[in-house]
């Protein structure tokens, strides 16, 4: 099978993390089972490009078992997980173009292998396929039925793209599901992002600064986890409304540039480009660690940071240490790539059950559209959230009220007032 990854030998030590991860997954797994059965993809081609991670496989198993036929590449150079890839080639006979470390060239020729499987869908996280297919490939187009988008940053540049006038198919903002950004963002960013900075450094958070710049979902999770684990948080924003939540949910609100004096550990998580540069550098203390665990590394703009060094040297996986004077350095973890799959194994499997039953019932949704959708970017239906939010809870043991017959008649009439 054609593939590219980096040694087979991980296959088995692959395949034993997949399954251990598809025991926290339930909901993508029922999918999968049903799927088996009714073959709801058949005939179809599905290029992926997602983190090729545990979790990552078992939605690959799942839209295999649909009958699709798919190919995986990364959707980012340093999020590989090498074992996970090998099982993918092997176990599961998904062909797979990534590896760990891959360098940008070889990123995008794994991302032009994906496209050469002519696929009638995309998925993707981060909108690169379908960047390509807007810019290199644009004659491929028209035979994409539609593509799947994983991440904020992807709709965000995807929206871009439609307001632009130039999006040319249709796309399923998958992120913008309830059952995707209010768990996976909020909880797996939350928890992931501690993961990364922790494994990277051996830091211990209790009495530290902690500055978080970006107070949208991922923020306010690690937010939340920082605070938790003993840290003073400080939130940077620049949305007034989000500002406020941040400050009434108890959190020190200021500007970056009076944060850089003062903390200890920073991340950025905002979506935004050059989010910490060089003024903010100058300020930071001597030791300060900087991280982003935004989608793309251009939210602390690592070149200034460059300049302004003496050296840089790598003291150990994961961690540079910029050297600006005798006196001070500042340390920049997973080279300012997201660090909770840089350095840790990204969101854990159970929130990832979520955003991959979404991604599968989307997906099953466009394939069974008579007709191709318009070009735009669609929300995902009210429907598709509903049954995965009432599995999700089974599987978690939590059962709840529902409405009386009184209480439904309440709540749909307008006659009742003061
Ligand atoms: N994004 C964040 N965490 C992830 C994971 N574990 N698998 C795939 N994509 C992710």
């Amino acid at each position: 099978m054609n593939h590219h990854v980096k040694s087979m030998s991980l296959a088995a030590e692959g395949k034993q993390r997949i399954e251990w991860a598809d025991r926290d997954m339930p909901v993508l797994r029922h999918i999968r089972e049903r799927f088996q059965k009714e073959k709801p993809l058949k005939g179809l081609r599905v290029s992926a490009c997602l983190h090729v991670t545990t979790e990552t496989a078992n939605l690959m198993r799942a839209l295999k078992a649909g009958g699709a036929s798919v190919v995986l590449c990364a959707s980012n150079p340093l999020s590989t997980q090498d074992d996970t890839a090998a099982a993918l080639v092997k176990h599961y006979g998904i062909p797979t173009f990534a590896i760990k470390g891959e360098d940008r060239k070889t990123y995008y020729k794994h991302l032009n292998t994906a496209l050469d499987h002519r696929p009638h869908f995309t998925l993707d996280d981060g909108a690169d396929l379908v960047t390509l297919l807007h810019t290199k490939r644009t004659h491929q187009a028209k035979e994409i039925r539609a593509s799947l988008e994983e991440t904020t940053t992807g709709v965000i540049r995807l929206r871009a793209l439609e307001k632009s006038g130039k999006l040319t198919l249709p796309v399923f903002a998958v992120n913008d599901a309830l059952t995707k950004y209010l768990f996976d963002n909020r909880y797996g960013t939350g928890q992931s992002t501690v993961d990364g900075i922790i494994s990277a450094t051996d830091l211990l958070i209790a009495g530290k600064i902690v500055v978080v710049a970006g107070y949208g979902w991922c923020g306010r999770g690690f937010a939340m986890r920082m605070r938790g684990m003993g840290a003073h948080v400080i939130v940077t924003e620049v949305d007034p409304i989000k500002a406020i939540e941040a400050a009434m949910d108890g959190f020190e609100v200021m500007t970056m540039e009076r944060a850089a004096v003062k903390g200890d550990l920073f991340c950025t998580l905002t979506g935004d480009i050059h989010v910490l540069r060089k003024e903010h550098f100058k300020k930071m203390k001597d030791g300060a660690y900087v991280a982003n665990s935004g989608h793309f590394d251009v939210e602390i703009d690592i070149p200034a940071l460059k300049k302004l060094s003496r050296s840089v040297k790598r003291v150990r996986p994961f961690v540079d240490e910029y050297r600006i004077s005798n006196i001070k350095s500042l340390y920049v973890l997973g080279e300012g790539r997201l660090i909770n799959l840089a350095a840790a194994h990204g969101h854990p499997a159970s929130v990832m059950d979520m955003s991959f039953a979404t991604q599968a019932l989307g997906l099953e949704y466009v394939a069974k559209q008579k007709k191709r959708l318009p070009a735009a970017v669609h929300i995902p239906p009210v429907a598709i959230e509903q049954w995965i939010a009432k599995l999700k809870l089974a599987s978690m043991g939590i059962s709840i009220d529902q409405l009386t017959p009184e209480q439904k008649h309440y709540l749909s009439s307008w006659l009742h007032g003061t």
